[in-house]
This record gives C-alpha cells, structure tokens and sequence, in this order.
C-alpha cells in the first residue's frame, strides 16, 4: 500500500468556491454552459492553478481539456480522473466541478509528497457533459471514447444557431497556447469523483460512495402536430389541439411510471407553437429522459412510451424519436475494491451504491477499467442552485480519490 496522502483541505474548498463565481448567479447556484465564455474562464481558471504546480496543458479536437503530471515510465498508459466544468442552466457548484477540482487537488497533493508516480496521471475536464446548450450531451466523452464523431458533434447548433464548430474554433483560438492532442489514447484506467446527486449516503451516513455502475437511460423527444385555431369560434369537433393530446400522452405516461420507482420517467422541456393564449397550439414538442438500471426493461419501457403516445392521438400527427440511448454500464470490480481497500485504510467509511444519475465514467468505461468516487449530496439535491456538499464529505472524497490515485498510478497491473 502505498503511504497514505494528506491533501490541503482548505484549498480544495476555497478553488470550488472561487470557480462557482464564475457564471454564478444571484440565487447562489451556477450557469456555465458549455463552450461559451463563462466555460472558457472557468478553463482559464484551472489552468492557472495547474501552472502553479507545472501540469502540462493540452486539448483534444472536441474540446476537451486535460493537465498531465508526467510518470517515471512515459511508455505506460496514464491513469486519468476528472468530470466536466459546465452546469445545467439553474444548475449548483458541485456538479462536475468538484470532480475536475478533486482530481488537481489530488495531483497537487501527489507532487507535493515528493514521491514521482510510475504512471502519468492525467485529470481531464470533458466538454459538454449536461447537454443543455447542446443536446444530447457527453459530447466530449463520448466522442474520446469513439461512441460518437467529431464530425457529427460538430454540426450541432444551440437553441440560436451557433455550431459546435463554431465555438471549438474560439477555443482553440483562446487557448492557442495550449498543446493540441488526438482524439482518444490508450488509457490504463479512469476513476470519477462526483457528488451523489441523490439522498442515499446521507440517510445511510457514509461520506464517501464507491460507485458500481450507472443506470440507462433513453433521451426521446415527441412531436405533436395539429392546427392553429381561433380558441373563440372553433367548435371542438373541428379542432385539433396538439396541447389537448400531447397532455392527454404525458398524463397517461406519468400514470404509468410513476407507480414504479426503478423506472424514472421525466418530461422536462415542452415547446409550444405558437404559444399564445387564444389560439389552439398546432404543435408540442416535448423531451422525454426515460431511466432503468435493467437495460432490457428500459428497451421495454421505450416500446410503451411509443404505443402511449400513438393510442393517445386522436387527430394530430405525431413522431417520436431519440437522441440519445445508454445501456447499463457497471465498473471494474478491481477499481471498486482498489477505492474500498483504499478508503478503508484512511479510515474512511464506504459503502456501495449505483448511479441514478449518467456521467463521463459511461463513456470511459468502454475505453479502460473504470470506477467513481460518490460525496454525499445534502438532502440529494442537485441540478439545482441549492445543491450543497459539506466541506468534510469534500475533503473524504478528495482523500480517497488522491490515494486511489497514487496506489493506481504506481501498478503495473490491476489485481
Ligand atoms: C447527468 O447530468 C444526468 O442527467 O444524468
Ligand atoms: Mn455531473
Ligand atoms: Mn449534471
């Protein structure tokens, strides 16, 4: 076992506090989408602090940032950690953040126990991980990975029109500087810390979660077509009221799911035409986000979202289709054990849990043995301003994830 490793406690909390200044809003939560300035300063920000330990700095095509602390052995794949830096748009300051900080924090704390790793340890901050700017998202994973091309991220546009590729284009004038990279590497594994996102550790009392994999989960969206209409004079007889039916369709659905947790079934985003209170709308377009930890049972439940919605629709047309489908993905039981015998041996209590929520590790996990780090998330809030991890549970997580790191970073093999 390698000799456990002291972070600095208060310089993990002060960094996440400073970064959630950056597209901080008035409520105290966080809107920094991805690709836009506010990404961008809160990339410069980390780089600023990674100089201050010489990282070396690079980006791939897609975007995506990284900061390498090199090994003793430069021909051994790196160890890599991180998350992402962009937020939902009423989004908190933990979110992604607190992993991209965990792992500078914990490369910082590496370096400064004066003991060189074998392996290159790399932290990486992924583009677009949320998606709200551009939809679907784990853009940057996704396309490291080779699930998704460069070419196909690049065409799309946000809600005004501007392209992905548009914006890698600042980027990659803003950070000229920064070393450019090729897509995707040879990776000998990938841990991710992350808040939990849910209530489970703090009911059960554990700061710290070792993740055993993440549920599925289908991004649809629905289009419900009918006619404008005068609301005053149109007999109901001859209208056709796409907010009537599409309603009639999500009512139906959140009857159905609803009275089954394991299924998590969500309409987020309707987008109604032509949105005015006196005329019949002619058409909703609605998102579905449809979970289920059994990749089977989520395949099921997708079947029955799609003759849901056909058997609602009396007279307007409709289309379903889906943006973006994951199976189930569960991690390397040695990554697991590595961060249990790891957090144990700090003292650390831990226990096992499953994600609800996706991340980066999806991706990562088709590449390299790959686990997550979960903190506690108070009152399981997240995807909102009041989203709230204790410094104490910030710092559990950080230590485990520095050891974890250092122990990994120093095998030659996973056992
Ligand atoms: C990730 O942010 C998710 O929606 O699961
Ligand atoms: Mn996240
Ligand atoms: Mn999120």
């Amino acid at each position: 076992m390698y000799p456990s490793l002291k972070i600095n406690s208060a310089r993990i909390w002060s960094n996440l506090m400073q970064l959630s200044k950056i597209g901080g809003t008035d409520d105290g939560g966080v809107n920094r989408q991805a690709l836009t300035q506010k990404d961008f300063e809160a990339q410069e920000l980390c780089i600023f602090w990674a100089n201050q330990f010489g990282l070396s700095i690079s980006h791939d095509p897609v975007g995506n940032l990284f900061f390498q602390l090199k090994g003793k052995d430069p021909s051994l794949p790196v160890v890599m950690s991180g998350s992402h830096l962009d937020t939902q748009p009423t989004g908190g300051k933990f979110d992604g953040a607190f992993g991209v900080l965990a792992g500078l924090e914990a490369v910082r704390a590496i370096i400064e126990s004066g003991v060189s790793p074998r392996r290159g340890i790399e932290i990486v901050a992924w583009m677009n991980e949320e998606g709200s700017r551009f939809a679907p998202g784990m853009m940057g994973s996704e396309t490291f990975a080779g699930l998704r091309t460069l070419e196909s991220i690049k065409k799309m546009t946000d809600q005004y029109g501007v392209s992905v590729e548009e914006e890698l284009k600042e980027l990659e004038k803003r950070f000229s500087f920064s070393e450019k990279r090729l897509l995707g590497q040879e990776v000998f594994c990938f841990v991710e810390a992350h808040i939990e996102q849910g209530p489970i550790l703090e009911r059960e009392g554990f700061p710290v979660g070792v993740v055993t994999g993440i549920q599925g989960v289908r991004r649809m969206r629905v289009r419900v077509t009918g006619d404008e209409a005068h609301a005053g004079t149109t007999p109901y007889a001859l209208r056709r009221d796409a907010i009537e039916e599409a309603s009639r369709a999500i009512e139906k659905l959140y009857s159905i799911f609803s009275n089954d947790e394991t299924t998590r079934f969500t309409v987020g985003r309707l987008i109604l035409k032509p949105n005015v209170p006196s005329v019949v709308a002619s058409e909703v377009l609605f998102s579905i986000d449809l979970r289920h930890p059994d990749s089977e049972k989520l395949a099921e439940a997708e079947r029955r979202v799609r003759i849901v919605i056909s058997d609602a629709m009396e007279r307007c047309m409709h289309k379903v289709w889906c943006i973006a489908a994951s199976d189930t993905v569960m991690f390397d039981e040695r990554i697991l054990q590595t961060i249990e015998n790891v957090s144990k041996t700090l003292g650390i209590p831990s226990t096992r849990i499953f994600s609800g929520a996706g991340h980066d590790a999806r991706q990562m996990a088709h590449c390299c043995p790959t686990g997550m780090i979960f903190v506690p998330s108070c009152d399981g809030i997240s995807h909102n301003v009041n989203e709230y991890t204790s410094q104490d549970d910030i710092i559990s997580g950080t230590t485990v994830l520095c050891n974890v790191l250092a122990q990994l970073a120093n095998s030659l093999d996973l056992i």
